[in-house]
């Protein structure tokens, strides 16, 4: 059965938009937890946009299903990944400038650093994933550096639009996770997927986990958090 990571970003994203305390991510972790997520994903970007180091703190210490700290291949945020010790990091690429990650780490053009880092994470205790495009030499060179997973980028599927667009992303995504799964990887996937699209994904290619944020934040205004979460796991749940 597929399962679901719910990142709380955007929770962060409207507080800071007071720069306020509230919603409070943490309180948003725990209500997620208590309505199906599997886990529990958070972004400290370089430029501290949305979550803070006070709140990936924070987190590490409540959420129990397992906390998987987004983040770019950076030595700031590396070192506060070795002190805080998140169940899980998974590395992507980061544009100042860009609104969301817009592509996939290339862990093939990246490869030394790569490895270095997984060592690093392997020898703290902490697990590795990478967001890599839907294509094989990417996650190949993701296996080879160390990864322990490599969650596949959904954002081509998501924003394909006529079948055969969505038929070709989603084939793509296919071929990937057959690849990683050949090498012993676990195939995560994400970025986009939303109430009306992850049940098609599920179906061609069960991977064993979405992560999703905005879509589930932005219905959770209208229904609450609780509704939304609930709602969105009983689609991954059937379907994957
Ligand atoms: N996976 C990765 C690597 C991401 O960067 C994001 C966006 O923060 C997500 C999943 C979740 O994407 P969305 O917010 O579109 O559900």
């Amino acid at each position: 059965m597929t399962l679901l990571g719910v990142n709380v970003d955007h929770i962060a994203t409207v507080r800071n938009a007071r720069g306020g305390s509230e919603p409070e991510p943490v309180y948003a972790a725990l209500i997620a937890e208590q309505n199906g997520a599997d886990s529990i994903v958070c972004h400290l970007r370089e430029d501290r946009r949305h979550i803070t180091d006070r709140d990936v703190k924070l987190l590490r210490q409540v959420v129990q299903s397992g906390l998987q700290l987004e983040m770019a291949l950076n030595e700031e945020i590396i070192k506060v990944a070795l002190e805080v010790k998140p169940a899980e990091v998974m590395i992507v690429p980061e544009r100042r400038e860009e609104q969301t990650t817009e592509d996939g780490f290339d862990a093939v053009k990246n490869a030394d650093a790569l490895k270095k880092a997984a060592e690093r994470f392997k020898e703290a205790g902490i697990g590795l994933s990478v967001f890599v495009n839907a294509a094989m030499d990417q996650v190949e060179a993701a296996h080879k550096a160390g990864a322990d997973i490599v969650e596949l980028h959904t954002g081509p599927y998501s924003h394909a639009e006529g079948a055969d667009a969505i038929d070709k992303a989603l084939d793509a995504i296919e071929t990937a996770a057959h690849c990683a799964w050949e090498l012993g990887l676990d195939v995560h996937a994400g970025h986009g997927l939303n109430y009306h699209n992850v049940e098609r994904l599920l179906r061609q290619v069960p991977v064993e986990k979405v992560n999703i944020g905005h879509s589930i934040v932005s219905r959770a205004v209208f229904t609450g958090l609780e509704n939304a979460v609930r709602d969105m796991k009983n689609i991954v749940a059937s379907a994957g």
